[in-house]
């Protein structure tokens, strides 16, 4: 692969590659000098079409902690604003030889259409509601630690792992690529969401739907919450935070239906008292959430340091 699009094209044995990569990662990040030479002279171009905290930061640190010259561009202040097309703006990102471009775009699509015009590798930072791969593979590299911690009495196996993905499945592309992910190592995924908000295409999924939370999360390992993504709702379907949280919110009696050990997670940014309450979402003991976030530098650096290895003449993913 050229490029990280998607979690779609990955076997099992790449997914299990990037995690094992970012181990390294993990355990660099946690010392007080963080920083490694492996990117040193490549320059990183995040092109950022949507907003985003985690994902752009993770990306901008994780390239720094690798030693790359990072630059970033925000839509709202580039030529975008002027009226410049998405593939003008992909050929002007080419013409200053950037070794790699990581980009979030509001469209799906949007992020394949820009990798078929630049010559090199070209990250998914989440495209419209197709896939969000790094948080995929963040997701999985945070219940993979969790898996082999003392405090988790399951064996370390994805195959053996229930799991209910609960929110609005049909806007979420962390959803489409969690399901790819964990149904492509084998656990059992469950989904869960109103009606209105569950897709069609879910049929085609190898997961349970559910439109009973109750139901999806009993005696479940990992409750995934998403949050409401009202900016991409069109339709006539907008539920009131508080019908919502009566039927679809995490709240620490919800949670006694998981199993005792059940690991909490979300992606962020958090609708605090709408999908989760405060009180599970700071659970010390039961969430992952700011554990995700620390996942996310060292997968990231892992990506970055892995797509660009044949430009740089290193053995690994392009030569295998
Ligand atoms: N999880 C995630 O993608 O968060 P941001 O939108 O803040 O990047």
């Amino acid at each position: 692969h050229k490029d990280l699009i998607g979690i779609a094209p990955l076997a099992p044995w790449e997914i299990h590659y990037l995690l094992d990569e970012a181990e390294q990662w993990v355990a660099l990040n946690r010392q007080p000098a963080k920083h490694a030479d492996a990117l040193a002279g490549l320059t990183i171009i995040n092109a950022f079409f949507e907003n985003s905290t985690r994902t752009l930061l993770s990306f901008e640190i994780a390239g720094k902690r690798l030693g790359a010259d990072v630059v970033n561009m925000h839509a709202a202040q580039s030529s975008v604003k002027k009226g410049e097309t998405l593939i003008d703006t992909a050929t002007t990102l080419n013409a200053m030889r950037a070794d790699a471009i990581v980009i979030r775009h509001s469209s799906s699509g949007a992020v394949q259409l820009i990798a078929d015009k630049v010559d090199c590798p070209v990250l998914n930072a989440g495209d419209g509601q197709h896939e969000h791969p790094t948080q995929a593979l963040l997701d999985a590299l945070t219940m993979r630690f969790w898996l082999r911690s003392d405090s988790c009495p399951l064996s370390d196996e994805f195959a053996k792992l229930k799991i209910a993905i609960c929110g609005d499945i049909m806007h979420s592309r962390v959803a489409r690529s969690n399901i790819l992910l964990l149904t492509t190592l084998g656990a059992e995924v469950r989904v869960c969401a109103p009606p209105a908000l569950m897709p069609a295409a879910i049929e085609h999924m190898k997961v349970t739907p559910f439109s009973d939370f109750n139901a999806a999360i009993d005696g479940v390992d990992v409750v995934m919450m998403l949050r409401l993504q009202n900016e991409r709702m069109a339709g006539p379907f907008i539920p009131s935070a508080r019908e919502y949280r009566h039927l679809f919110g995490l709240t620490p009696e919800r949670l006694k239906r998981a199993a005792p050990h059940a690991l909490v997670m979300h992606p962020g940014p958090m609708n605090r008292g709408v999908e989760i309450d405060s009180s599970v979402a700071d659970m010390l003991e039961r969430s992952a959430i700011t554990r995700q976030v620390e996942m996310g530098v060292a997968l990231r650096m892992a990506c970055l340091d892995v797509v660009t290895r044949r430009a740089r003449g290193v053995e690994g993913w392009n030569s295998l």
